[in-house]
C-alpha cells in the first residue's frame, strides 16, 4: 500500500489465469472444481442447471448460484468495472507489492481442504470447512463499490451473504466487542510472507456492531463465480464503507475479543491507517488527500478524477453506527 513496490525479486510467468479463461465452460470448471474437493457438495446441486445454461461467463471459474440481492440499497448503478481489470489490479500483498503481482503469483494459493475457525468470545466455537460455510446461507450477488486507500476505486458484483449470518449462529457472548479477522501466512503458497512489509499474518478487525451490519459481506465469489485466488479465495470480507484494506482476504480464523484488535496495517503505520478507516474524503491520509478518486478501467490521460464520497456513499445506511464520534481523532 504505501511501501515502494519493485522489490521483488521473483517472476513466474503463469500460463495467463486471464486470457485463456473464456473458452472454458462453467460445466467443465465445475467438475474440475469439484474433483478438487473445494465447494463441491455446495454446488452439486447446481451442476445440472449449470451445464443446461453454459452462459458465457467472464473468468474461468466455476459458477457460483446465487439470487440478486439490494440489501440496504447496495446496488449502485455504476457500471462495473471489468472482470480483466478487478482481477489483474489487486492488493495481495502475501504475493508481492506490485498491482500485478497477485494475479501472476497466486496461482500458488492451495484453497482445497479450507477451513475457517470461529473462536473467543462465542457461545458455539466452531471449525468451518468451506462446504459448510458456502452453504450456511443463501449466496447473494450484491454490487458494492470498493474504494482503496490508495485513491483508485473499482465496482464489483461480488457473490456471498452477509457475515451476520455467521455471527448469528455462533453465539457472541455478551462481553464479545470487536471481530478479528485473521488471513492465510503460508510462506510456502505465499512467496512474500517473510519479508518485512507487514507483521504477518494479515489480519485485520471490526467492532461487532461493524461486523453485524448486513452490508458486511462474507464473500465467495465475484461476477458470478469463485473468487479468483488474487482476490481473496476462497472466502473474504468485504466492507464496502471502509478502505479497501479493511476487506481481508483469504480469511483462517475470525475471533471474537472484548480489546480492539491490533491490525497489521496500524501496527505497519498507526498515524496513517486507524482502526475504522472509514471512507472519509473530509479526512486526508497525513501523505496525502482522500477528496477524490480513479476508478479503475476509466483512466486516460485526461480522464476526471470522481470525488469521493462520505462512507464511500453509503452514507444513509451506516451513518449511525458513528453517531457521535470525532471520525478525524478516530479516522
Ligand atoms: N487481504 C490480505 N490478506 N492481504 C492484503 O494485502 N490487501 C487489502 C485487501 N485485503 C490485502 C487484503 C487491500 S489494500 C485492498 S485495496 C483490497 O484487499 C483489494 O482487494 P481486490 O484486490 O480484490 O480489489
Amino acid at each position: 500500500m504505501l511501501i515502494k513496490s519493485s522489490q521483488d525479486g521473483f517472476y513466474h510467468p503463469v500460463a495467463s489465469e486471464i486470457t485463456s479463461q473464456r473458452v472454458y465452460t462453467g460445466r467443465r470448471d465445475l467438475i474440475k472444481l469439484m474433483a478438487s474437493g473445494v465447494a463441491g457438495a455446495a454446488l452439486a446441486s447446481w451442476a445440472s442447471r449449470e451445464a443446461r445454461a453454459q452462459t458465457p461467463r467472464p473468468g474461468k471459474l466455476a459458477a457460483l448460484p446465487h439470487v440478486k440481492s439490494d440489501v440496504a440499497g447496495a446496488v449502485t448503478l455504476e457500471k462495473l468495472t471489468d472482470y480483466k481489470d478487478a482481477s489483474s489490479y489487486n492488493n495481495f500483498y502475501e504475493f508481492g507489492t506490485d498491482k500485478s503481482d497477485p494475479a501472476r503469483h497466486a496461482h500458488t494459493l492451495k484453497t482445497s481442504a479450507w477451513t475457517v475457525e470461529i473462536e473467543g468470545l462465542v457461545k458455539k466455537p466452531a471449525r468451518y470447512a468451506l462446504e459448510d460455510l458456502l452453504k450456511l446461507s443463501a449466496q447473494e450477488e450484491r454490487i458494492y463499490r470498493l474504494r482503496c486507500v490508495e485513491g483508485w476505486s473499482m465496482v464489483i458484483p461480488w457473490v456471498g451473504y452477509s457475515l451476520s449470518e455467521l455471527i448469528k449462529k455462533v453465539e457472541p457472548l455478551g462481553n464479545a466487542k470487536y471481530v478479528e479477522f485473521v488471513t492465510l501466512a503460508d510462506p510456502k503458497t505465499m512467496p512474500f510472507v517473510g519479508s518485512r512489509v507487514l507483521d504477518w499474518p494479515y489480519v485485520e478487525g471490526l467492532r461487532l456492531d461493524e461486523a453485524m451490519h448486513p452490508l458486511t459481506l462474507l464473500s465467495f465469489g465475484m461476477y458470478g463465480e469463485l473468487l479468483p485466488n488474487q482476490n481473496g479465495a476462497p472466502v473474504r470480507l468485504v466492507v464496502p464503507w471502509k478502505y479497501g484494506f479493511k476487506s481481508a482476504k483469504s480469511l483462517v480464523k475470525i475471533r471474537f475479543t472484548d480489546q480492539q484488535p491490533a491490525t497489521a496495517w496500524s501496527k505497519a503505520a498507526p498515524n496513517e491507517y486507524g482502526f475504522f478507516s472509514n471512507v472519509n474524503p473530509s479526512v486526508d491520509h497525513p501523505r496525502w488527500s482522500q477528496a477524490s478518486e480513479r476508478r479503475i478501467g476509466e483512466d486516460g490521460l485526461f480522464a476526471k478524477k470522481r470525488k469521493t464520497l462520505m462512507f464511500n456513499g453509503y452514507e444513509t445506511q451506516v451513518g449511525q453506527l458513528y453517531a457521535g464520534m470525532d471520525l478525524k481523532k478516530l479516522f
